[in-house]
């Protein structure tokens, strides 16, 4: 049983506070665990409180009925922390305690059991893919100023024969994209999550990312695609509805025309919210016109068209957005729903319908690791936890730990 929960504010990789948690059992198993902080979060995500307010209100209304349940009764203390929350985002005690304290649980229930998190969590039935990395390296958007409109462009190594030359192929794309902006002239800087955030178009930006791809791709001689999140919510103009990318402007059919020109000629193997987070029958057409069959694009190679603003891990928005055919994938944050329960729900009804899911990281990360362990307990097909940086590479070694069987 839980002992004890302590919580208190730790820095996280922009330097802005967050919640830490240290959950204690009476056994002496124990779990440590941080809340991420996003940028350019959805208008429908759990709400995040000041990590101050969040730590005083959760220290009032949830430790204390936390305090004596079984660590192992993952589904009970995240009922629990609902039910103490008493709101429908967790605009009482704050999704980053909530899912602190959530994250928290299932590790010092994995100490108990002496099992790494991602078994404890993926059980005995657990498959053994493991999850292709999508790295960051070309961005802007809100996590960069005066660099790309598109906020991330993504390497994907689909044909990595492992996950330690997958991680290391993505690093090797992030240094070629250097070496093609130095050739260019380009001076640039790093975004929040590490990704180069040059002074370039958009349209440089993937003529960058092909030529990187492509040389990593013949030095490494497997598979590398590459994909965007375009963070479209961000670019929309709810008022005029338009897609502002600088001095131009492109209407939702120009919008959806332009993506799938995009797919079609760079083979993209991923997009993620290439429309407003509003537009469900956007992203349903966009995803008709892509042409993607079935079940699991990632088993088919197909283009995956990822729903992250859109859906914000919920399983309301994504049974919406299943009814109409918007989409074929979802991005799985647990900051944005509050608890890993939450979170696995959403994977798991994505995969009854032939969606399928990406783990993520946000932009203002820790050292934490948790990610890592439910890509891998919940077969996700993909990560998406940046290249570098040490906020980034925390989840990534884990991943090559994991599957070196070595957590
Ligand atoms: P955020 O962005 O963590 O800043 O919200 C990441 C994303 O949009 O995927
Ligand atoms: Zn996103």
């Amino acid at each position: 049983r839980i002992r004890s929960i302590s919580l208190r504010r730790v820095l996280d990789s922009r330097g802005n506070p967050t919640v830490e948690a240290d959950v204690l059992t009476e056994s002496g198993g124990f779990g440590r665990a941080a809340a991420p902080s996003g940028a350019s979060t959805g208008e429908y995500e759990a709400v995040e409180r000041p990590p101050t307010e969040a730590i005083a209100a959760a220290r009032e209304h949830a430790v204390p009925r936390i305090e004596g349940l079984f660590a192992g009764d993952q589904r009970e203390v995240d009922a629990v922390l609902r039910a103490a929350d008493g709101t429908d985002d967790f605009s009482e005690i704050g999704a980053n305690s909530a899912v602190a304290i959530s994250m928290a649980t299932a590790k010092a229930a994995a100490d108990v059991l002496g099992a790494p998190l991602y078994q404890h969590l993926g059980g005995a039935f657990r498959g053994d893919n493991f999850p292709i990395p999508l790295g960051n390296v070309i961005g802007g958007g809100e996590h960069a100023r005066d660099a790309t409109h598109i906020q991330e462009f993504l390497a994907a190594p689909v044909g990595a024969p492992s996950v330690v030359e997958a991680v290391f192929a993505n690093a090797a794309v992030h240094a070629a994209v250097a070496e093609e902006l130095d050739e260019r002239d380009v001076p640039a800087a790093k975004g929040d999550e590490g990704a180069w955030a040059p002074a370039i178009s958009d349209a440089e930006a993937f003529e960058v990312m092909d030529a990187a791809v492509e040389t990593i791709e013949d030095e490494v001689g497997f598979e590398i695609r590459f994909g965007l999140d375009v963070a479209a919510a961000e670019l929309y103009d709810s008022d005029e509805e338009v897609y502002v990318y600088g001095d131009e402007t492109k209407t939702r059919a120009e919008q959806i025309a332009y993506v799938a020109e995009m797919i079609d000629e760079y083979d993209l193997a991923y997009v993620e919210d290439p429309l407003d987070e509003d537009d469900f029958e956007g992203y349903a057409e966009l995803t008709e016109r892509v042409g993607v069959a079935g079940a699991r694009p990632s088993q088919a190679g197909d283009c995956l068209i990822c729903g992250d603003d859109l859906f914000v891990t919920n399983t309301d928005r994504l049974q919406t957005g299943i009814d109409v055919g918007a989409g074929n994938s979802i991005l799985i944050k647990p900051n944005q729903i509050g608890t890993l329960s939450d979170a696995f729900d959403a994977v798991e009804l994505a995969h009854r319908n032939g969606y399928d899911a990406v783990v993520s990281h946000r932009s203002g990360e820790t050292e934490d690791t948790t990610i890592a362990h439910l890509a891998v307990a919940t077969d996700a097909a993909y990560i998406k936890t940046g290249t570098v940086g040490g906020e980034r590479t925390a989840k990534l070694n884990e991943l090559i730990r994991i599957a070196d069987d070595a957590v």
